[in-house]
């Protein structure tokens, strides 16, 4: 065995020779074959494991009934880019974990494992799973015109630490990760095992005892509306997507983790108690996978950090930028939009129209680039496709869906109003300049009116306190505990119902309400029940519901989460719970100590805390020590801040996240440079209910879309609820030093500073030189650029090409040879490592065929 191992071996490092000659002084020598042997394996099973999990996507999709976990499962799957960067991790780990096995075995003794490798170890197991082209730094550009938008993965938005804040990076730990075996393993993942001295309660057990409240138990909150509630959601979609493991079997044994009660990575069950309120049979499970890991974030010093710990990964950019409009990858955002003319629109639906207003695009239009599982959808008999948006849940329920559309409309109307006022601009930068003015918007209506209602009003003093620019040194990340707890208090709010309500805000009369579970992914509904307007309506005019401590989850999300026939609802309470343990979140003392606040040792300090005995007593009944409590339900037990809806724990952390959305984001609408004076000062004229006014037919509504008001008592008129002016977007191409802007035929430009970048209209090649600048005497640096049409000069592509190439411009691609996006030199040095790993891993696959 050994010696034919090491044959192997040789014969590998033969192989890479060969193939890397080139690179010799970046190649370091690959590790023990021991590390070889571990990562080949490794690959072997997830590879294995994610292509079984493919087929059999395929055929659950292709069947006519699906099962809720079917849906959760269906904007939690990693595709396209996410897959890359899951599957990477997941390469990691197992490699991690295969060698651990085998110590342990050898050894019979518990070691970490990087305890036993060494730098260069773990170099090479990077560098082979993918884990180290996903780490490298990329190059942040600072000329004028590339530097002046967010970059759609906002890489680079932090210059000092470009990946702070970008989608596919881990989340922000603001306490360590609690697993049961000190690095993956999930807290209540071998029954009995104690924590803190007391074995954790089952979630669904909590569930039941803590979270059930009937359906037509709920109490209004008469303070906030219902889209109170769907912006909140609405927002979390802005900041966080935590995605499945790629694969949804056990990694060794191929074990469907929808059909068992195994507990096996990546499957971690919830297991059901004795009397349950719904579930008889105590051997069914409710499914449960694992969220992936994520590749060392690597920000803790050595090159991979703290690799020992698990961590996920945040598929969203954080920072509030909209992505859930246009997406957090570059490939999405084009998919997204309309490059068929220069008028910088987002595509919309060619088949709908909802009176004359648009819809998103349905979720049709093939492309192999951004990957296949999200484009396959639902459809029964009388069903639509499903809708194509910046973020996988849009289709989730039907208000979540109302915002996509709205916002969808919303940029439409700002980009035709910008290209009104600046024929001169492309398709692009009228494109850009709507996305940039949306952007301040939701950061706006979002720290403005949304946040204060939230946390409070001495949490909004002490996080929000008026802004003092742009902070380099504060990470914007978003915190693991925000997205898996924190920002979940927003469940406790959601109404059983959607509520669906006619021109005198009265039921409607053809489209009546929906229980909720009528509402989960049911986009059909949207075109042929009405289109937006009853529904926004009912966001606007009915209340939220009302958290009490005594009327928590009611059973349309308790019991019939994402239920659409007759199979097994899902938990949304146990979910966020179980997944709390998944993620290795403390518990609730932990995080009251973080914040500063009082760590209850007993029932009574409990009692005191939450100014309820029989809670405590039944939260002690459960958990046995406050340490214990999941931090998402001890949160949301305690009681509201004045003038808030969460309490001192959630303002807290609530508070902190937006503190650093806002200080750390160097596009935050404030921070000097993004916007002009006289710009900022007409931004904040924006409000939801503008926003409304000028993208539905609705036509009264209240001032303040978050406070709820009974119809028609504070409901006003479209005419009385201001409005944005955007004169102070006109671009005067006759103000520059050097005079007017030199005038190109067939081209678009846009000035950035002291610069002017010229393009051509589609058709039409540029000769020379794209940009232009203004030097200090007053002259321009060089002559403007041509538009030539190659038809008709026959000019030499070759030059044209080389000239943009060197100037980072745009690659042309698309239809009709279309500038359409330009690989940044990173992209093209990151694909160039992928490949680079992608011949190193064959090369070991390959080593192993010929060896037998
Ligand atoms: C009808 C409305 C809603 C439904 C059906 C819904 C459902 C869900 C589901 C199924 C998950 C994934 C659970 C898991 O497996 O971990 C989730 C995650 C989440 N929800 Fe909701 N939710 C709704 C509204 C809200 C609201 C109002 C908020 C906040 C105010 C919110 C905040 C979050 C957050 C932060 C996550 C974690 C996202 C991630 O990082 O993956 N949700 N929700
Ligand atoms: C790994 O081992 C080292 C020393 O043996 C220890 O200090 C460290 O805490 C361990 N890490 C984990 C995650 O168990
Ligand atoms: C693109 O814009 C043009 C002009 O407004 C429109 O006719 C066309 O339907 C749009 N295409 C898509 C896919 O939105």
């Amino acid at each position: 065995m050994a010696p034919l191992w090491s044959v192997y071996v040789l014969l590998t490092a033969l192989v890479l020779l060969q193939n890397f000659k080139a690179h010799a002084d970046d190649d370091k020598p690959l590790g023990s074959p021991f590390v070889q042997r571990a990562v080949r394996e490794a690959i072997e099973l997830v590879d294995k494991a994610y292509k079984e999990t493919r087929v059999s996507q395929k055929q659950q999709l292709s069947k006519r009934s699906l099962k809720p976990s079917d849906l959760l499962r269906f904007f939690k799957h990693p595709v396209a880019t996410t897959r890359v960067a899951v599957r990477s991790a997941e390469y990691m780990e197992n490699t991690l974990r295969l060698i651990q096995q085998h110590v342990h075995r050898v050894h019979k003794r518990s070691l970490n494992a990087t305890d036993l490798l060494t730098a260069a170890d773990l170099d090479t197991i990077a560098r082979v799973t993918g884990c180290l082209a996903i780490r490298q730094p990329p190059i942040c550009k600072d000329d004028c015109f590339t530097d002046r938008y967010r970059t759609f993965t906002s890489v680079c938005n932090n210059r000092r630490k470009p990946r702070l804040g970008s989608s596919h990076t881990p989340f922000t730990r603001w306490l360590p990760p609690h697993y049961e075996d000190g690095f993956s393993l999930p807290l209540g993942w071998t029954p009995g095992r104690q924590v803190s001295r007391f074995p954790l309660p089952l979630v669904r057990d909590v569930s039941n005892k803590i979270l059930r409240t009937r359906n037509e138990d709920v109490v209004n909150d008469l303070e906030v509306t219902h889209l109170f509630m769907q912006w909140g959601q609405w927002i979390d979609h802005d900041m966080s997507l935590s995605p499945h493991s790629g694969s949804i079997q056990t990694f060794n044994d191929g074990i469907d983790c929808e059909r068992t009660c195994v507990q096996r990575n990546p499957c971690f069950p919830i297991r059901i108690p004795r009397g349950d309120t719904r579930i008889k049979n105590q051997r069914i499970c409710l499914p449960f996978i694992r969220s992936a890991p994520a590749c060392g974030s690597g920000e803790l010093g050595s090159l991979f950090g703290d690799v020992n710990t698990r961590q996920q990964m945040n598929v969203l950019t954080s920072f509030i930028d909209v992505n859930e409009v246009y997406g957090s990858t570059d490939c999405l955002a084009n998919k997204l939009r309309n490059l068929t003319n220069e008028l910088g629109l987002l595509a919309v639906n060619e088949e709908f129209s909802d009176n004359g207003r648009e819809y998103l695009p349905f979720n049709t239009i093939s492309s192999n680039l951004c990957g296949r599982m999200g484009e396959s959808c639902f459809t029964n008999e009388n069903s639509t496709p499903c809708f194509i948006a910046g973020d996988v849940r849009v289709n989730e329920q039907l208000g979540v869906l109302t915002f996509h559309t709205v916002f969808l409309r919303e940029h439409n109307r700002l980009a035709r109003e910008l290209k009104k006022m600046n024929p001169h601009w492309s398709g692009d930068t009228t494109y850009q300049e709507a996305r940039k003015i949306l952007g301040a918007f939701q950061q706006i209506i979002n720290h403005r009116d949304y946040v204060p209602l939230v946390i409070g009003d001495e949490a909004t003093m002490k996080y929000l306190s008026p802004y003092e620019g742009y902070d380099e040194s504060i990470d914007p990340g978003i915190a693991n505990v925000v997205a898996t707890a924190a920002f979940r208090f927003g469940h406790l709010s959601i109404q059983p119902k959607l509520f669906r309500v006619d021109e005198n805000y009265q039921e409607h009369p053809q489209f009546k309400s929906l229980d909720l579970h009528q509402a989960f992914f049911t986009p059909w509904r949207l075109i042929k029940e009405g289109g937006v307007d009853p529904l926004m309506r009912g966001l606007l005019g009915r209340p939220a519901k009302l958290q009490r401590q005594d009327k928590m989850l009611p059973d349309e999300l308790r019991e019939k989460l994402f239920e659409l026939t007759a199979h097994l609802g899902m938990d949304l309470g146990s979910l966020n719970m179980q997944r709390s343990r998944d993620h290795g979140l403390p518990g609730y003392n932990a995080w009251r100590r973080f914040c500063g606040l009082s760590a209850p040792r007993n029932q009574g300090q409990l009692s005191s805390i939450l100014r309820n005995r029989d809670l405590a007593r039944r939260l002690i009944d459960l958990y046995r020590t406050p340490e214990n409590i999941d931090v998402w339900l001890g949160a949301i037990s305690e009681p509201f801040e004045a003038g808030g809806r969460v309490g001192p724990l959630l303002a807290c952390l609530i508070g902190q996240q937006f503190k650093n959305l806002r200080d750390g984001d160097r596009f935050w609408w404030e921070n000097d440079g993004v916007f002009s004076g006289s710009q900022r000062q007409a931004l904040q004229k924006i409000s939801m209910s503008r926003i409304i006014c000028d993208n539905t037919r609705i036509e009264f509504l209240p001032r303040n879309a978050f406070k709820f008001r009974q119809y028609p008592q504070g409901y006003v008129h479209c005419s009385d609820i201001p409005k944005v002016d955007l004169s102070a977007w006109r671009e005067d191409a006759q103000v520059t030093p050097c005079g007017s802007v030199p005038v190109v035929k067939h081209a678009h430009f846009s000035i950035c500073k002291s610069s002017v970048r010229y393009t051509c209209e589609s058709r039409f090649e540029l000769v020379g030189g794209d940009t232009i600048t203004c030097l200090s005497n007053g002259q321009w640096n060089q002559e403007p650029p041509g538009c030539v049409d190659p038809q008709s000069t026959g000019h030499h592509n070759i030059r044209i090409k080389v000239i943009q190439g060197g100037k980072g411009g745009c690659v042309p691609k698309g239809p009709n040879g279309k500038c359409i996006q330009s690989a940044s030199q990173n992209d093209v040095e990151k694909v160039q490592l992928n490949e680079k790993n992608v011949k190193i891993k064959n090369a070991i696959l390959s080593g192993k065929t010929s060896n037998g």
